[in-house]
């Protein structure tokens, strides 16, 4: 049986994450990060020591990869050649490289395929940049959070280890990344014309939860 789908996309630190997981366990669905799967093939390609630019060797390693798919915790999540790498796919490395990679059409196909095929998985709650555009577009509920480029800076900085960067170094990184994500030729980030556009800019977790909640007709 196929699962409905609730999907919710939008820019980085749009508060998309935590927003995705609470409305999952509040709709007793599954929470799905399609980004962790183009950190994962990030992930093989930086331990492999291939370019993230070069196309044709990001392909070869998405041949190679083993990915498999476990339900974890209420999430459904991957492991990458037997792996947990939760952990490693966060780090700055892949922050700089994960666009590059996600912009390769094959590796867009491939990871499109494995999140439809999460479908058998039960109810999903995913999040990511083209959900409701391109890998659901039939999804039964769509929600496109967004949040002022200041605040998505002072939100992922807040996140990071005190020291690591200042808050400027943030807002360029997310910046650029925004900027590629958003302009990239295959399924860039764009609002679906049937989403419920949350500027999430000045609520809290909890508030955006409830504004989605009370969309979907449930209670929190
Ligand atoms: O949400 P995130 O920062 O973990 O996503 C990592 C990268 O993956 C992001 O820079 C763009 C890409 N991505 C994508 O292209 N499409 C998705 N559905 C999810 C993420």
């Amino acid at each position: 049986m196929m699962g409905k789908v609730i999907a919710i996309d939008g820019p980085s630190a749009s508060g998309k994450s935590t927003v995705a997981r609470r409305v999952a366990a509040v709709c007793t669905g599954l929470y799905v990060d399609s980004g962790s799967l183009y950190r994962g093939v990030t992930h093989a390609v930086l331990t492999r020591g291939i370019d993230p630019e070069d196309a044709s060797e990001v392909v070869r390693v998405l041949r190679e990869a083993d990915i498999s798919f476990v339900e974890d915790n209420g999430a459904v999540t991957f492991r990458l050649d037997g792996e947990d790498v939760s952990d490693a796919i966060r780090r700055p490395e892949i922050n700089r490289s994960v666009s590059a990679v996600a912009a390769v059409a094959a590796v867009r196909e491939r990871v499109t395929q494995w999140l439809r095929d999460m479908r058998t998985h039960g109810d999903l709650v995913m999040e990511g940049r083209d959900i409701g555009t391109v890998v659901f577009p039939d999804a039964s509920h769509k929600f496109y959070l967004n949040a002022s480029e200041e605040e998505r800076a002072r939100r992922r900085h807040a996140e990071m280890p005190a020291d690591d960067a200042s808050v400027e170094e943030v807002d360029r990184s997310l910046r650029r990344r925004d900027k590629l994500d958003s302009t990239r030729k295959v399924a860039p980030l764009k609002t679906a014309p049937d989403a419920i556009v949350v500027d999430t800019t000045g609520l809290s977790i909890e508030e955006v939860v409830q504004c989605i909640v009370d969309h979907l007709g449930e209670r929190a």
